[in-house]
């Protein structure tokens, strides 16, 4: 059975790709600091959707996880780089700790996870891995400048990784996320969710299972062939 790691796979787009890959047949290990009531419910319903407890921001512990999870699980076939801080503000009001800490989630320790893995990928000469960034890293959005930051240096670092390591059978990609409702958008008002539905061709904003759809097609056969590139998935929005 394939093991595919899941970054954040506790709540919102995280849970709902562990989920959707478990379901495709994946022994699917969801990363964490805690387990949500959804994800034990989840794991109640799927025999294969695995939870440990991990904080991505103690970046100094990565590997010493990742060993662990091998140890434990065996060869790792996919990982998922989603967990993410979502951290907003006017960047000459921000603090220098909150954008350290965006830095370190949302760039770092994806960075140092796919390093981690991959040692195991080039074992096995094959695998995929799919890091989750924002259409803000393309499309710009005020208040949202550390955290674009954070997206787009992960879609540069897609870009060069499925160059490095494609010759070895692995793929990296990129999914692009649109505005999804979960806990990281609670405070988006009414108003601008309209504004987001009226901007985009679809007239709605897109779900986690669209996120999901679209990070299974990565992880499956039928895209044997793609590597390097990013998915955008947001009903629209910056067609
Ligand atoms: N929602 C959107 O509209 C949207 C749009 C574009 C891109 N994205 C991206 O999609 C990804 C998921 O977003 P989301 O909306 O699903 O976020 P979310 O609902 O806030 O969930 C974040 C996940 O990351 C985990 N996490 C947070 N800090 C962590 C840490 N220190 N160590 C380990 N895990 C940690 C959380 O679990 P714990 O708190 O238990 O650790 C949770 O499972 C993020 O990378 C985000 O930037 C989201």
């Amino acid at each position: 059975m394939r093991n595919v790691l899941v970054s954040g796979g506790s709540r919102g787009l995280g849970l709902a790709i562990a989920c959707r890959l478990a379901q495709s047949g994946f022994r699917v290990i969801a990363l964490a600091r805690t387990e949500s009531g959804e994800l034990r419910a989840a794991r109640a319903e799927q025999r294969e959707l695995h939870f440990r407890s991990c904080n991505l921001a103690d970046t100094a512990g990565i590997g010493q996880a990742v060993a662990q999870l091998r140890r434990e699980f065996g060869t790792f076939y996919g990982l998922v780089n989603n967990a993410g801080l979502g951290t907003g503000g006017l960047l000459s009001m921000m603090r220098d700790a909150d954008i350290e800490a965006l830095i370190r989630l949302n760039t770092l320790a994806p960075i140092l996870l796919a390093k981690y893995v991959l040692r195991s990928m080039m074992a096995a000469k094959e695998g995929r891995i799919v890091n989750i960034t924002s259409i803000v890293a393309q499309s710009g959005f005020k208040a949202l400048s550390a955290y674009s930051a954070t997206k787009a240096s992960l879609e540069g670092f897609t870009r060069s990784l499925a160059r490095e390591v494609g010759p070895l059978g692995i793929t990296v990609n990129a999914v692009a996320p649109g505005f999804v409702s979960t806990a990281m958008t609670q405070e988006l008002d009414e108003h601008a969710r309209e504004q987001i539905v009226r901007r985009s061709a679809l007239r709605r904003m897109a779900e986690p299972t669209d996120v999901a759809g679209a990070v299974e097609f990565l992880m499956s056969d039928a895209a044997n062939n793609i590597t390097g590139t990013t998915l955008t998935v947001d009903a629209g929005n910056t067609a």
